[in-house]
């Protein structure tokens, strides 16, 4: 089991990492004073696969809970769900000091720590993440969530969980797709800050890619302490650290919007976005050309694409223009001066981008772009 800290002064938390740990989970709640009313939110599928074992522990431990189900889709980020959630809580919470337990993917954590902040303004909420990209990247760092018609998070706040618990035995039921969208951030990663987590992707692809507990805990290990590194000096991304971990999805989103949210799903457009930040980093002379090569040997052993089919290159160029996220500059992009050496870039040529983009269609699709 491996302890991870977010440093945050009096809002520091663990991280706890490691495979079948759930019996712990008890121990831990009495550890942070968290009263015993437990109100859980998940969904079925996750209910089903997932909570067994916590919910044994807290019949043991003598907690008294109630699991509220919330459908298994982004559409439960609203602001419906939130008030019916919450107004399920205010029942359950009669006379009790209650804490959250958000079980489940980024959907049901992004909720869970909006619901937990905004209720009686603030109670305590812990993640137990249980997708991988919930695990190394959203149950991490506080940004709580709902989106609404106009644009997806648009209503949050920054609310600090206090623990995450990620056991990657509750991993083991996910399906292939779930997973490489949670690698393609763990890439992300290695990329930007860790050239070690990295050469231990290429060298473990395949026990990751079969769900092996050893590879798993090993690079959720190494990605949360990247995360809870960068979230401790730049809590609500003020300092500009936090914007490295935009790596590949500035043109990443502008893929997902262009391919309208189903031709590539997040995982899938940050690889791509990745590769063209690269294509990108080398033609401004910050790297040679065989770190793209490696990456792209390693986004295609994770099954995640390398090349971008059956989008038209001026959609994904308009939807680039339409991030208005600059603040002043005409772009702002993480480039990559090295293996592990992340770079904030503004007002990158545009013609270089463009160019960029165009590489990494198959030649047929752009001759008709
Ligand atoms: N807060 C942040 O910092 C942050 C960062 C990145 C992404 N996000 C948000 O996270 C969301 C995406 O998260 P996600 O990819 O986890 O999606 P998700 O929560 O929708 O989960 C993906 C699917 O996996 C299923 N699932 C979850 N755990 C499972 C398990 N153990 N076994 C089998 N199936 C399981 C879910 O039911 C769902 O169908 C988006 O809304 C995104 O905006 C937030
Ligand atoms: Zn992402």
């Amino acid at each position: 089991m491996h302890v991870i800290r977010v440093k945050l002064a009096r809002r520091s938390y663990a991280i706890v990492v490691g495979n079948k740990i759930i019996r712990s989970l008890a121990k831990q709640f009495k550890e942070l004073n968290l009263g015993n009313s437990a109100f859980i939110i998940t969904n079925s599928l996750v209910k089903r696969k997932c909570a067994g074992e916590l919910v044994k522990v807290l019949k043991k431990a003598g907690f008294n809970f109630k699991i509220r189900v919330i459908p298994d889709t982004e559409k439960s980020k609203s602001i419906a769900t939130l008030s019916a959630v919450i107004r399920d809580l205010a029942k359950f919470d009669l006379k009790k000091h209650t804490f959250i337990i958000a079980l489940g993917g980024g959907v049901v954590g992004d909720l869970s720590g909006l619901v937990a902040s905004i209720y009686k303004r603030g109670i305590p909420y812990i993640q137990i993440p249980t997708t991988l990209l919930a695990q190394v990247d959203s149950a991490i760092g506080g940004k709580t969530a709902v989106d609404l018609k106009e644009g997806k998070n648009l209503i949050g706040a920054f609310y600090q969980p206090r623990l995450v618990f990620s056991d990657v035995a509750l991993l083991k039921s996910l399906n292939l797709k779930q997973l490489r969208a949670g690698l393609a951030e763990v890439i992300k990663y290695g990329i930007i800050k860790d050239s070690r987590l990295f050469a231990y992707l290429e060298k473990n692809s395949k026990s990751i890619l079969r769900l092996k507990p050893a590879a798993l805990e090993h690079i959720v290990n190494a990605s949360s302490k990247i995360k809870a590194d960068i979230v401790g000096q730049d809590e609500k991304e003020e300092k500009g650290l936090r914007t490295v971990l935009n790596f590949g999805h500035t043109l990443g989103h502008a893929i997902e919007a262009a391919g309208g949210f189903n031709k590539y799903n997040h995982g899938e457009a940050v690889s791509l976005g990745m590769l063209i930040a690269l294509d990108i980093s080398q033609r401004m002379g910050l790297v040679g050309d065989g770190l793209k090569k490696r990456v792209g040997e390693l986004i295609r052993k994770a099954g995640l694409p390398v090349e971008i089919k059956g989008i038209a290159l001026k959609n994904i160029i308009n939807a680039f223009y339409r991030d208005k996220k600059f603040r002043g500059s005409e772009n702002r992009l993480v480039l990559i001066a090295g293996l592990g050496k992340a770079k904030v870039v503004e007002n990158v040529p545009l013609a270089i981008i463009e160019e960029a983009v165009k590489r990494l269609f198959k030649q047929r699709e752009v001759d008709n772009a």
